[in-house]
């Protein structure tokens, strides 16, 4: 490496021998100081880094963070540290260790970092996902945890949200007359509108103005957020113009001028009743905990937590279905294995959330496209609150630890052929469902996402509806969609067609 540095130097090197001898000796003193001197990183395995850039130059080449740890793994092991600009960061390509922070140390480990971006968009932290630990964010997320489950499963009324999306999504994707088409502005217009009703009780239809308008901006966060990239390493960076923090900037101007109205509509309506939705659950559990340190759940909470439905809970899910979608095209088997289970278990009438434990095989298709493509390949990065250790290294407080979901759903060692997509691994000898511990899609510990059991939910309900009343196949001539994906946000597939039919008897797409 070091040799890479000083090839890039030699063009300035003067001629004249004992100067030249001077200055190369006194450079390459310099980079070894620079690179030994660098913020002590403990035992653990470490890229080379200099002051200011951190380890950045060592990590080019073009790779998506998931696929360049995955690589630096193979050279570095497991478990190794690096600096990203200033920041001690730790990655962790293996379950084991995964887990330790997660679970086992959970606590220790349940800290955010800074950032400038996520900063703007949360209003200094008072969202979910992006705030640091505390008393506060400790009350914030059960009450959002309490307000989720009152919609969730057993209530019945997010399954009569999803399914009347569903049916909407079922009519629209039949339309299409048998063409080819993109499935993904339609799959994410259904998501969408699951969270605007959940949300703030808001149905849309098909080109609603103020729909378009959701879809428009939490797009605009999502790209944005994507290419905050080095004004997050470096927050100083913030004071020079940049064209992403414009943008973003613009877009939550939007967000919270719709959000802020649906608020003060729901404040002016609340009674002591059953809550109407999520902002009504939350403004009903506002005056809990008042006596907090930094004082209680304020409107911009509640806001932030509305905004953070959307920005964590549409662009997951849809991209799931898709990715599912995606190779259940490329394995018509697997596509009709679903539906003979459906065929069975299910019949002619709609399918409901109790018909989940009748169907297994679905179960182990969601996960198995969660596995092979999960959105978030690299969780969001936790810190360490206090001193610690991961694997017996020990971990100095503050460190940022990123865990590498991608390399640990296709470790070899506990993934048989893990470039393979299929569905039966995740059932046993017996034909009985079984979760990997190496399987943590939605994470895990104080940190897992809160909307876990929604988002399964809503899976389930999507794709048994989709398939109970159509297939999916390629465009004559067209080839399958790609696979590899691309990183923004979440790690998404790349545009593709397909073709519907629909099955006897659900010709118009709903009953
Ligand atoms: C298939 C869909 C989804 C997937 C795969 C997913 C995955 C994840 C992952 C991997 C994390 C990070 C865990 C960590 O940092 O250790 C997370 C956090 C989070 N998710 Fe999800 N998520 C999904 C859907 C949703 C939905 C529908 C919502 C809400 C409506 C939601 C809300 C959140 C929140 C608030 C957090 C932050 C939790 C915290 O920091 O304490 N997610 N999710």
């Amino acid at each position: 490496m070091s040799s890479r540095v000083l090839s890039s130097l030699s063009p300035l090197l003067p001629p004249s021998p004992p100067l030249f001898f001077f200055v190369g000796a006194a450079i390459l003193l310099l980079l070894l100081f620079l690179l030994v001197c660098s913020p002590a990183r403990g035992s653990l395995p470490s890229l080379p880094s200099l002051p200011l850039l951190g380890s950045l130059p060592w990590m080019g080449g073009g790779l998506p963070p998931h696929l360049l740890f995955s690589e630096l793994g193979h050279r570095y092991g497991p478990v190794f540290s690096l600096l990203l600009g200033p920041h001690l960061s730790v990655v962790l390509n293996r379950h084991q260790e995964a887990r330790e922070v997660l679970l086992q140390r959970g606590r220790e480990f349940a800290g955010r970092p800074f950032m400038v971006t996520t900063d703007l968009l949360t209003r200094g932290g008072k969202d979910i996902a992006f705030s640091d630990f505390s008393p506060l964010w400790k009350l914030h997320r059960r009450l959002v945890h309490n307000s989720f489950s009152l919609f969730g499963e057993g209530s019945g009324r997010l399954q009569d949200i999803v399914l009347s999306s569903v049916d909407d999504l079922c009519v629209e994707l039949l339309s299409g007359g048998g063409r080819g088409f993109d499935p993904s502005p339609a799959v994410t217009r259904a998501v969408t509108n699951v969270v605007c009703t959940l949300v703030f009780s808001s149905t849309y239809r098909h080109g609603d103005t103020e729909l378009q308008e959701v879809m428009r901006y939490n797009d605009g966060i999502v790209q944005t957020i994507a290419g905050g990239g080095l004004v997050d390493i470096y927050p100083w960076m913030k004071v020079f113009p940049n064209r992403c923090l414009r943008t973003l900037k613009d877009c939550i101007t939007v967000r919270d001028r719709l959000l802020s109205r649906k608020l003060e509509e729901h404040k002016a309506s609340l009674n002591d009743g059953p809550p109407r939705d999520l902002l009504d659950a939350l403004l009903q559990g506002q005056g809990e905990g008042v006596q907090q340190e930094g004082g209680g759940i304020t409107d911009d909470h509640v806001l932030m937590t509305a905004a953070e439905a959307f920005g964590a809970g549409v662009e997951t899910t849809s991209t799931t279905l898709l990715w599912i979608l995606a190779y259940l095209v490329h394995h018509p088997p697997v596509q009709r294995r679903v539906q003979a289970e459906l065929d069975k278990q299910v019949g002619e009438r709609p399918v409901c959330v109790s018909d989940r434990s009748r169907l297994p095989y679905l179960e182990c298709v969601i996960n198995e496209g969660m596995r092979i493509r999960p959105v978030s390949p690299v969780l969001i990065p936790h810190t360490a609150m206090t001193d610690s250790s991961i694997g017996g290294h020990p971990v100095g407080r503050g460190t940022r630890v990123l865990v590498n979901m991608w390399a640990i759903h296709h470790d070899p060692e506990h993934w048989d052929k893990p470039d393979l997509f299929n569905p039966d691994r995740f059932l046993d000898d017996r034909g009985q469902r079984v979760t990997p511990p190496c399987f943590m899609p939605f994470g895990a510990g104080p940190r897992v996402c809160v909307g876990e059991s929604l988002a399964r939910l809503e899976l389930f309900l999507f794709l048994s509806s989709l398939l109970q009343r159509m297939s999916f196949k390629l465009p004559d001539g067209a080839s399958p969609p790609n696979l590899q994906g691309r990183l923004g946000v979440v790690l998404q597939p790349l545009p593709y067609k397909v073709v519907v039919t629909p099955t006897e008897g659900w010709e118009g797409g709903a009953k």
